[in-house]
């Protein structure tokens, strides 16, 4: 049975470190194991950001490489140097962009995922955790998914993650590479790119701009603290005899869009008419549960922030970090808004003019 326990010095991949969840869960490493060496993998597309790391330049053991999974020469120069853990968040991961244009998504999501693993059976590494998610399992409207579950995905993103999934799970049962895969429902937290539902919505709130629902609005999901999701992939890395396996990561604390759009106004104290449907996200999952009682049972885990306090303390965050999101909310970002977006009422937005 391998074991899980690390010592001072070992050696971390964290690809897709400089976006939400990643840069997340290197601050969370770094608190775990501060004498560990880190090394961040990240091509910083629109999602990835330097700034989300920026506490770690020039620390010791870390280090920050610009670079595309996909990209044989680069991956291997990195394995070659030697990781004990390798953890890959790296990922296009944005539902409705995949709608718009699914291409990169199959390259980063599966074959980007490939090469890493291809890496991995070349350079030998104590594990290698695939960050795939609770989509996988396509929308679920009964009891809440075990991972044996099938994997029926419903849009370009949830089918690019099942095959990156499922390609992981090969390496394990073909070569024996000690894989071990996680599917997590929703984050929420600081950080989070403001195309996301509770980033864009407390955004669009604070600038006093509206919120747009997608078709009735009571479409479901499992919400979970970055935090949490963190402090389960530490304790899965600690985990003895899980390789192999596949761990649902859940928070049990299901909410539709409309309930979140009242918490975080009333987070905000601000008006429910900023309230706007919009025509539905195709193939919009109704709802997504994950049955996460084997993770519990292989490592004691359980999520510790409270949703409503981990709301307002996330949109207090935003509030405070203007300086974070605004650059974002600007150039290509407000493209693919105007283009993805269609309000149903004829409202201006603040500066708009009057509605024609
Ligand atoms: P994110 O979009 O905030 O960050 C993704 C990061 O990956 C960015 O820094 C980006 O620059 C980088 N990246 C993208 N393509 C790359 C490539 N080809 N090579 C190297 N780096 C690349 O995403 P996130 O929300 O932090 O998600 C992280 C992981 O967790 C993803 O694998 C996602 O599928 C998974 N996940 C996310 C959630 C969620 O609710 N956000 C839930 C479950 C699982
Ligand atoms: O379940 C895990 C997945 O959660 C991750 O694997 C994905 O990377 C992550 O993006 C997220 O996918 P969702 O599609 O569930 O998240 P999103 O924030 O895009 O939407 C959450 C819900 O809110 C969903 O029912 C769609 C709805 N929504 C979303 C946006 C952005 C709206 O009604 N309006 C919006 O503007």
């Amino acid at each position: 049975m391998a074991s899980g326990k690390q010592a001072a010095g070992e050696r971390y991949l964290v690809t897709g470190g400089a976006g939400f969840i990643g840069s997340s869960f290197v601050r969370a490493l770094r608190r775990r194991h501060p004498r560990a060496s880190v090394t961040v993998l990240d091509k910083l597309t629109y999602a990835g950001n330097p700034a989300n790391l920026s506490e770690f330049e020039g620390t010791p053991g870390y280090a920050f490489v610009r670079g595309d999974i996909c990209d044989a020469a680069v991956v291997e120069r990195l394995f070659a140097g030697g990781f004990d853990w390798v953890l890959n968040f790296a990922a296009e991961t944005h539902v409705d962009r995949s709608i718009g244009d699914p291409g990169q998504f199959v390259m980063t999501d599966m074959y980007g995922v490939y090469t890493l693993l291809e890496a991995a059976r070349r350079h030998p590494v104590r594990r290698f955790v695939q960050i795939s998610t609770d989509e996988v399992y396509g929308e679920v409207l009964g009891d809440p998914a075990g991972e044996e579950a099938p994997l029926l995905p419903r849009n370009p993103y949830a089918a690019s993650k099942a095959g990156g999934d499922r390609l992981a799970y090969s390496y394990f049962a073909t070569y024996g590479l000690p894989v071990v895969i996680t599917r997590c429902c929703n984050n929420y937290g600081p950080y989070q790119y403001p195309e996301k539902l509770i980033p864009l919505f407390a955004t669009n709130a604070i600038a006093g701009e509206r919120l747009p629902v997608y078709g009735s609005g009571r479409n479901r999901r499992d919400w979970i603290h970055v935090d949490d999701h963190c402090s389960a992939l530490l304790a899965l890395l600690e985990a003895p005899g899980v390789e192999g396996q596949v761990f649902n990561v859940g928070a049990d604390n299901e909410k539709d869009v409309l309930e979140i759009a009242a918490l975080v106004l009333g987070a905000l104290e601000k008006p429910a008419t900023l309230v706007a449907h919009v025509v539905d996200r195709p193939g919009h999952d109704r709802r997504y549960a994950v049955d996460w009682g084997r993770l519990r049972e292989a490592t004691g885990w359980r999520p510790a922030v409270p949703f409503e306090e981990g709301i307002r303390a996330t949109v207090r965050w935003y509030q405070e970090h203007e300086d974070w999101w605004r650059p974002l909310k600007s150039g290509e970002f407000l493209e693919f808004y105007k283009r993805n977006y269609k309000f149903l009422d004829a409202r201006p937005e603040p500066g708009e003019g009057p509605a024609t």
